[in-house]
């Protein structure tokens, strides 16, 4: 079993990672000495899978545990499931202060982290991520949230954990995309951090495919804790440290968007192409070489992510990148690539070489 400790000023908490880890929840819930009742929130899909694998890992458990499922979609972030699903934790803990434990991709471990950040003002949560992209990105970092219509996450709150537990049993069961879109963000890890990481991708990915549990804990690992180093030094993403996590993101969520999330490319393909739009802005900069540059490029390809958007239209990918949160002052930022394991941000690139780069990997339809 690995182990990552991340230190925040007023709270630590270990994220542990290995096969079988599930069986450290009972040990993380009598470690902060807590009695009341355990609700579990998975969506169906996951409950369906692997419905008894949890309950015995959660066998020597002393509390009350009440199991609630969610839809196994994006649409369980709704406020309409965040309510149906805070009323039934109230019914059935009435007085008592419940532990939240999130077991599930990034649907579940958002929304449930909303809920431990709001329900009673706060109650304690553990997160098992039990998809790829939710183990290396979304259950770490404190970032919990829910959707309105008018935009994805705009309802939100800090809510860290009492723990990260990561068991790659889960990920035996992931279909092929789900790993290609979790992949998304861990090849972003090794170019923006770690060339190490990115050359044991470029050597074992045919690994991280066959789910070999050896592969997935060292690439969990290198992405966890790059992730929780940069979280300790920006808590709240309000230092201008996070924004590396960003790497591939701004044209990435716009591809997203102009896909209309579900039916089109998901978050890790879009990250996928805005990853090669963003060495695409590097190269031409000049401060990305050709080899990185071709580098990236394999890796995303060999990952099964797509180079190019073939069902998309330029002017939606522009359309919905301008409308993006990110602009400081009017000004665009990206985080481009100098080379495998390090990125620099800048500023007010011209919009004629973004436009280059996103026609490059978008093909209009007309
Ligand atoms: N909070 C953050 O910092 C952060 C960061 C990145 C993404 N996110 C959020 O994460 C969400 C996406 O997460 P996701 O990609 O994990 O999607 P998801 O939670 O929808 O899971 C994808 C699909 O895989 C299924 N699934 C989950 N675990 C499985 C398993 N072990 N075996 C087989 N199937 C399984 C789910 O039921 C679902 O159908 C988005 O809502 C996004 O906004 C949050
Ligand atoms: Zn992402």
């Amino acid at each position: 079993m690995r182990k990552i400790k991340v230190d925040l000023k007023r709270l630590k908490y270990d994220i542990i990672i290995g096969k079988g880890a599930i069986s450290r929840i009972s040990g993380v819930i009598s470690g902060i000495g807590f009695k009341g009742p355990v609700v579990v929130i998975s969506d169906r899909n996951v409950r369906a899978l692997f419905g008894k694998y949890i309950s015995k890992g959660l066998l020597s458990l002393p509390n009350r545990v009440i199991n609630i499922d969610v839809p196994a979609s994006e649409r369980a972030k709704s406020i309409d499931v965040f309510q149906a699903t805070i009323r039934r934790i109230a019914k059935a803990t009435r007085k008592h202060k419940p532990l939240i434990v999130a077991i599930g991709g990034g649907v579940v471990g958002d929304l449930s982290g909303f809920i431990a950040a709001t329900f009673r003002r706060g109650v304690p949560v553990i997160q098992v991520p039990t998809t790829l992209l939710a183990g290396v990105d979304s259950s770490i970092g404190g970032k919990t949230g829910i959707d309105i219509p008018e935009a994805k996450n705009l309802i939100g709150a800090f809510k860290q954990p009492e723990a990260v537990i990561v068991d790659t049993e889960f990920l035996k069961a992931l279909p092929e995309r789900q790993l290609v879109n979790g992949m998304g963000e861990v090849i972003k890890y090794g170019v923006i951090k770690n060339p190490g990481l990115f050359r044991y991708l470029e050597h074992n990915i045919a690994k991280i495919f066959r789910k070999d549990d050896a592969a997935f804990a060292r690439v969990l690992y290198d992405c966890a804790l790059i992730k929780a180093r940069i979280v300790e030094k920006d808590e709240f993403d309000a230092k201008d440290i996070r924004i590396i996590l960003n790497f591939g993101h701004t044209l990435g969520h716009a591809v997203e968007a102009a896909s209309g999330y579900s039916d089109g490319y998901n978050h890790g393909e879009s990250v996928g192409l805005g990853m090669l739009m963003a060495s695409g802005i590097a190269l031409r900069l000049g401060i990305l070489t050709q080899r990185d540059h071709d580098r990236i490029k394999d890796l995303v390809k060999r990952a099964g992510l797509p180079l190019l958007a073939g069902r998309l239209a330029v002017q939606k990918v522009m359309g919905a990148y301008s409308h993006d949160k990110k602009f400081v002052k009017g000004l665009n930022r990206f985080v481009l690539p100098v080379r495998i394991g390090g990125v620099v941000v800048r500023e007010g690139i011209s919009e004629n070489l973004i436009k280059a780069v996103v026609r490059e990997h978008v093909r209009e339809q007309n």
